[in-house]
């Protein structure tokens, strides 16, 4: 099998690909990412920077599945994503008492304990439940057209409402009272976005700044949570901050540390992920008025399109793991210890399973992308993902006339969690 060195990226393609700002040019990552994967489909990926561990970047569909649905070779832990600063895990230990993550959750999380907790919340995320929700999530679906129209017939949709429908019902979902989901909106995107000038408002950000920030809003999380945890323990209602609040494993209950990570996990992977596919969507009916007005009448089109946004936009674009032994990943021997990059954008992009990859295809059949993961850690919100989308689009599609670009469409810099962060649109009612 072939050594590391064989398969070593040069400096420039390793620096495009640590660097959020290259994902914010979507053409220039996928081309980036089709390169490596036709000429080093596992690529060793060594910044020789200590604020940047070297790792297996794993770029061909197949191999990805392999390794997502392998759960005891290939383990969330040590370290899930590829951000990571000597400072900040410096930052963590110290906070944590010697754990790399400043969040314990469901992704830091390997057998078995993962599962345990997982079983804590799931029966909330299934369509059986979510059946339930689906009025109330109909509502908000056409408040959020009311919001485009009042603020139209020029509107970034990102602003008015691909962000902030997720976000409320996930914050419904949790029991988070609808005034402080300012707040935690502001908390994620600056978790998530914490490397994306226009988002954290800053520029030029050191690597210590990132850190700051990224502390200052998981402190921001835990203030909040904690007080959300009493009022649910003296008070509980119908919701999962009920179900966390007052979960026990092995007869007590959760510690503040893993409470806060459940909480965490939920509220910011519940809304940017949906916010980056939703406007995805529109960005594809925006350039294809055709499959508009198709989707206007034909509403069966609607769950095909829903899924190629998911697979088109790709908003999580990686998560990491570690190999637990020796093994092989796509032929190239993996050591024990080893950092492996799953890159989802590429996979989804991989002409080996996908026709015409960069095409948005909403007949595409089958399509059994990798946008939510696959194996023990697969999204948990999937299903709810998928239901926003579609009662937002079958709201959207009763009512828009027809919509078209009014602007450049902005996608924000990140090497994690990514997508549109502006998408200015013209759009005229039925
Ligand atoms: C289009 C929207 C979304 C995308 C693309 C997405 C993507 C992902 C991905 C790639 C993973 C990791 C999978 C793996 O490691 O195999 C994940 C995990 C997770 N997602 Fe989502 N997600 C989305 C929406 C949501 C929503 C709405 C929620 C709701 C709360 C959610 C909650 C979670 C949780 C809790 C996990 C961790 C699961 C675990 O480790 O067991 N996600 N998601």
């Amino acid at each position: 099998m072939a050594t590391r060195e064989a398969h070593r990226l040069d400096q420039a393609r390793v620096q495009a690909l640590i660097d959020p700002a290259t994902y914010a040019q979507w053409d220039g990552a996928l081309d980036l990412l089709d390169t490596i994967r036709s000429e080093a489909p596992v690529a060793w990926v060594d910044a020789g920077e200590p604020d940047h561990p070297p790792f297996w970047l794993v770029s061909r569909y197949d191999d990805v599945m392999r390794m997502s649905k392998d759960n005891a070779t290939f383990l969330n832990n040590p370290r899930t994503v590829v951000f990571a600063l000597t400072e900040g895990i410096e930052f963590a230990k110290s906070m944590t008492g010697g754990s790399e993550h400043l969040v314990a959750s469901l992704v830091t999380f390997d057998a078995p304990i993962h599962m345990i907790y997982r079983k804590l919340t799931q029966s909330w995320f299934m369509p059986g439940n979510l059946r339930s929700l689906e009025d109330e999530m109909c509502g908000i679906a056409h408040k959020a057209v009311d919001r485009l129209f009042d603020a139209g017939p020029e509107v970034d949709f990102v602003k008015t409402v691909s962000a902030p429908y997720p976000l409320h019902i996930v914050m419904q979902i949790l029991g988070v009272p609808e005034e402080d989901e300012e707040r935690m909106l502001f908390l994620t995107q600056q978790m998530f976005g914490g490397s994306d000038e226009d988002l954290a408002g800053m520029k030029a950000m050191t690597p210590e700044q990132v850190t700051q920030i990224v502390a200052a809003s998981v402190k921001g999380f835990e203030e909040y949570f904690a007080a959300l945890t009493a009022e649910k323990r003296a008070h509980p209602t119908d919701d999962v901050a009920s179900t966390i609040a007052n979960a026990v494993i092995d007869g007590e209950p959760l510690n503040d540390r893993d409470m806060m990570g459940y909480y965490m996990i939920l509220a910011a992977a519940g809304h940017d992920t949906t916010s980056a596919s939703t406007a995805g969507a529109m960005l594809a009916l925006a350039q294809d008025p055709a499959q508009f007005a198709r989707a206007k009448v034909d509403r069966s089109l609607l769950p095909g399109i829903v899924e190629e946004a998911i697979r088109w936009t790709t908003p999580v674009q990686h998560f990491m793991r570690t190999a637990a032994e020796d093994t092989e990943v796509g032929g190239q021997a993996i050591a024990k210890g080893d950092w492996l990059m799953m890159s989802y954008i590429a996979a989804n992009h991989d002409p080996a399973q996908f026709d015409e990859p960069r095409r948005f295809d909403a007949a595409r059949s089958p399509n059994r992308h990798l946008a939510f993961g696959a194996g023990a850690h697969q999204c948990l919100g999937l299903h709810l993902a998928r239901l926003e989308m579609r009662i937002l689009f079958e709201a959207l599609l009763d009512r828009i006339d027809s919509v078209e670009l009014a602007g450049e469409a902005k996608r924000s810099s990140s090497t994690f969690v990514g997508g549109l962060k502006t998408l200015p649109l013209r759009v005229k009612a039925a």
